[in-house]
């Protein structure tokens, strides 16, 4: 499906045109797409040396890290998913994901696991966090699905040991995202056929920054 430019002129039509064509991806592609980011991301070092890694279940035709997660719990690698914060709209927190984990469907009818406070991961303890997104482009700006949630855990995680990596299909790549002054860039961007890396300040920058202020 070609992209007419006038058409995206905003973050609405971006979003329709996007989950559109990723909705409709067949299933075979669906299948190899996620063989091949799992491929992706278990030589990625970040993941190898990684514990703790946040990830998502796949909804409205993303990109499925489901054979990726299978892999990290044969790892003994520690998996989370976002749950919707009970209290603080626009929030997330991060919940322990396990084979035989309770899962419930939330306001969005998005599986979550069911909020139990021993197996929420703070943001600090996170080593990946992988996110998922609808839009992206060649500076590493990210287009969600609007409600902000990502942006929110994001902010500042230069400051912690977090490191965050957007996963997409290719053709969720456009030119440029019209950004907005919350929305938090990705310091890299992994597809089925490509691992994109952006310059965004490093953390090291951040607290020298911090420091200096
Ligand atoms: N750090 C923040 N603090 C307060 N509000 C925020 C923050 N980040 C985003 N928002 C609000 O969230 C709303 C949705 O933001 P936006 O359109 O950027 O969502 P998105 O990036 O598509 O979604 P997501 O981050 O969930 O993938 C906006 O109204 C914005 O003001
Ligand atoms: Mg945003």
């Amino acid at each position: 499906m070609s992209i007419n430019p006038t058409e995206l002129n905003t973050r609405t039509s971006i979003r329709q045109i996007l989950r559109t064509k990723r909705k409709a991806l067949t299933t075979t592609f669906q299948k190899e797409a996620s063989e091949l980011l799992k491929l992706r991301l278990v030589n990625h070092p970040k993941v190898q040396s990684a514990k703790t890694i946040a990830l998502y279940l796949a909804n409205d035709g993303e990109l499925d890290p489901m054979p990726f997660i299978k892999w990290c719990w044969q790892q003994g690698k520690q998996v989370y998913l976002p749950v919707l914060h009970p209290f603080c709209s626009g929030h997330l927190l991060f919940l322990l994901f396990e084979k035989n984990s309770f899962m419930v469907q939330n306001q969005y009818g998005i599986s979550e696991p069911k909020l139990e406070v021993t197996k929420v991961c703070p943001l600090e303890q996170l080593d990946l966090l992988c996110t998922p997104l609808v839009a992206f482009d060649r500076s590493g700006a990210r287009l969600g699905m609007g409600g902000g949630f990502y942006d929110r855990t994001l902010v500042n995680w230069q400051t912690h040991k977090m490191y965050p990596i957007g996963i997409a299909h290719d053709c969720q790549q456009i030119d440029v995202v019209p950004v907005e002054y919350w929305d938090i860039p990705l310091p890299e961007i992994i597809t089925p056929t490509q691992n994109h890396q952006f310059q965004v300040a490093s953390s090291e920058g951040i607290i020298n920054a911090l420091r200096r202020s």
